[in-house]
């Protein structure tokens, strides 16, 4: 048995520590988006595989039996590739990801399919909005110039992001409330605009938003063909542990 996890979530790092406490043959794969990954107990690659084809051939070369998708649940491309990946190879594979986050009494969410939407979403008057969204689809937010933007990122980037009027907050979660209520206040944040991608480290800005009264464009999650999924890196130590079977298992 040898495993590949697929990573840069909270939950593949989890998982990484669970599978080297218990000795077991893996791999953990970053894209190499950030600087300076959080580093890992288990041998470990950095950097894309080169499509569908790319991780095909790292299956074989590496003998990987198991492939954990634990990447973030808007990393739709990686996703994609690992189950058409696994089903080439006949490699067992499961998704360990965060159930969505969910709106509470007093929440105030308009929700929405993608980023074109949130970005469309933005129609008039100029408003200050935390955009929470990370760093890859800012650009789209230039349609919306009015604006004034607060982005919150993990690096700063390498060219300042094309939006006429925007402040940088460089930080990384976990994210506290009482750092958020500060957040939002400092900078009279009057809309958030969040991806769902559930888990405790990012919920804080909701609850913030939800306390201050604050409208939220929650992007929702996109849409994966049906795959095996658990949320617990204790469901994916039984599916290690009681003999999955090889291939895409459809229709759970
Ligand atoms: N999207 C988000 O909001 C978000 C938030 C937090 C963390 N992340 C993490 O950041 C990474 C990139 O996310 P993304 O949304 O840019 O992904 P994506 O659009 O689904 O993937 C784009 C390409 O990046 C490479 N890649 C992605 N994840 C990889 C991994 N764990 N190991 C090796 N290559 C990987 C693959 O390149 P090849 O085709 O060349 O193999 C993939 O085709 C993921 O690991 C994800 O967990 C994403």
């Amino acid at each position: 048995m040898k495993v590949l996890i697929l990573g840069g979530t909270s939950e593949a790092s989890a998982l990484a520590k669970a599978l080297s406490e218990h000795d077991m043959p893996a791999v953990f794969s970053y894209a190499g988006r950030v600087a300076a990954p959080k580093p890992q107990p288990l041998p470990t690659r950095v950097g894309g595989f080169g499509g569908v084809a790319g991780l095909a051939a790292f299956l074989m070369e590496q003998r990987i039996t198991h492939l954990v998708d634990a990447t973030h649940p808007f990393a739709e491309q990686m996703s994609r590739h690992a189950l058409a990946a696994a089903e080439r190879c006949g490699v067992a594979v499961i998704a360990l990801s965060r159930p969505p986050w969910a709106p509470a009494l007093g929440d105030r969410w308009q929700r929405v399919s993608g980023i074109e939407a949130a970005v469309a979403a933005l129609y008039g008057p100029s408003q200050r909005i935390l955009l929470a969204i990370g760093r890859m689809h800012l650009a789209a937010f230039a349609a919306r110039p009015q604006h004034h933007y607060v982005l919150r990122l993990v690096d700063r980037p390498e060219a300042p992001p094309p939006l006429p009027q925007h402040r940088l907050t460089i930080d990384r979660g976990p994210f506290t409330l009482e750092g958020d209520l500060a957040l939002l206040q400092a900078h009279g944040i009057e809309r958030i605009v969040a991806k769902n991608a559930g888990g405790q480290g990012a919920v804080s800005k909701l609850t913030a938003a939800r306390h201050l009264g604050l409208p939220v464009v929650m992007i929702e999650r996109p849409a994966l063909p049906r795959r095996r999924e658990v949320h617990s890196v204790k469901a994916v130590l039984a599916w290690l542990a009681h003999g999955a079977a090889p291939g895409v298992e459809r229709g759970v």
